[in-house]
């Protein structure tokens, strides 16, 4: 029997990212090939971003998608996120040359603020939220501290662009097929000061240092090259990473629908690898039932591994208390 729909809400679906999104979600890349979804697509209440997400809808219905089995627009969140099983919160203004993501966070907090309200009042008993717009880790937790039904562990921040962007330096680095590379985590901040656990990661089976023999590369460039790749982009660009960015949203969600998928994504921390307790940091997750994961404790960190999450654990704090009196 063919499965029933689920509702897939996303904000700023026709930004940049949202146009490189939404065609995968149809498509069938983030729920499976057999997983008919209805999308609703919440954008800002202009003219400009209402007329384009009308377009976009008409390319989406122009896809004939056999799996796409409706189509909502609209910029009233209570509508958008009205029984939503996912809502993705892409929606946000992207930083441009020369600022850090935390400089989004005035502007973009509200906005989280707003939705992590209504998605708790209207949205689907089993709701998972996946935030995108940066600062990702904080707006995450922003969101999730409008909650009182939905419990902190339904809301999960994308570090997965920097597990994607770690797993391919290691590969050039060690000139070997991407497949290879294993077990490469990203703890912290979805910012430079992340961090991208090497000791820990694996390539054709053994351990990624041995086989990359320079401590000081994997200690400097590759740490420095993957905390920048953002920044890199958007002066290569002009503008901030998208397609990609789209890419690794699918792969957050399919992993985390996915039974026993190990992988990274920024949860409530409550203290692990001494985090404090109240932050979005990245760490390692198994995934045990559709929507729900586990987070995995075993990974022992040595000295440079601690200063490191102390450092981005720092600036989750400082985040934190930069929107204290929004909460
Ligand atoms: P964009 O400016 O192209 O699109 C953002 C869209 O959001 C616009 O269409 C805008 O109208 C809409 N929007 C603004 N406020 C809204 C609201 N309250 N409700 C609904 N829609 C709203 O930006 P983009 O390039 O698509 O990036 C979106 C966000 O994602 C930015 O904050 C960017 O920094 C972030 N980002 C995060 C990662 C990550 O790895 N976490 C990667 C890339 C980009
Ligand atoms: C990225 O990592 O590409 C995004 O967070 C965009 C940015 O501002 O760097």
């Amino acid at each position: 029997m063919a499965k029933a729909p689920i509702k897939v809400a996303v904000t700023g679906a026709a930004g940049q990212i949202g146009y490189a999104l939404l065609f995968r979600i149809a498509s069938g890349a983030m729920f499976g090939p057999d997983q008919p979804v209805i999308l609703q697509l919440i954008e800002a209440p202009f003219e400009k971003p209402m007329a384009a997400l009308n377009g976009v809808a008409m390319e989406l219905d122009d896809c004939a998608f056999p799996l796409l089995k409706g189509i909502v627009k609209t910029s009233d969140a209570s509508v958008g996120f009205k029984d939503a099983n996912w809502c993705l919160l892409v929606g946000a203004k992207p930083r441009g040359p020369g600022m850090e993501r935390a400089d989004l966070l005035k502007d973009n907090g509200k906005i989280f603020i707003e939705q992590g309200k209504i998605i708790d009042a209207v949205a689907a008993d089993d709701a998972r939220v996946a935030v995108v717009g940066n600062p990702a880790n904080t707006n995450c937790m922003i969101a999730a501290s409008q909650a009182k039904r939905l419990t902190p562990d339904r809301f999960t921040a994308m570090v997965r662009l920097d597990q994607n962007r770690a797993q391919t330096q290691l590969a050039q680095k060690a000139g070997v097929d991407l497949t290879e590379v294993k077990d490469i985590f990203i703890y912290g901040n979805h910012s430079p000061t992340m961090f991208p656990s090497f000791a820990h990661a694996t390539i054709g089976g053994k351990a990624a240092a041995d086989v990359i023999n320079d401590k000081a590369w994997l200690e400097g460039p590759f740490l420095e090259t993957v905390g920048k790749r953002g920044a890199a982009i958007i002066a290569a660009r002009g503008a901030s990473s998208a397609a990609s960015a789209a890419n690794a949203l699918v792969d957050h969600v399919r992993s985390l629908v996915t039974p026993g998928a190990i992988h990274s994504i920024a949860v409530k921390s409550n203290g692990l690898y001494g985090f404090d307790p109240e932050v979005w940091a990245g760490m390692p997750v198994r995934t045990t039932t559709p929507g729900s994961y586990e987070v995995i404790t075993s990974y022992e960190m040595d000295d440079f591994a601690k200063s490191k999450i102390a450092a981005t654990n720092k600036e989750l704090v400082d985040e934190r208390s930069f929107v204290a009196e929004m909460l």
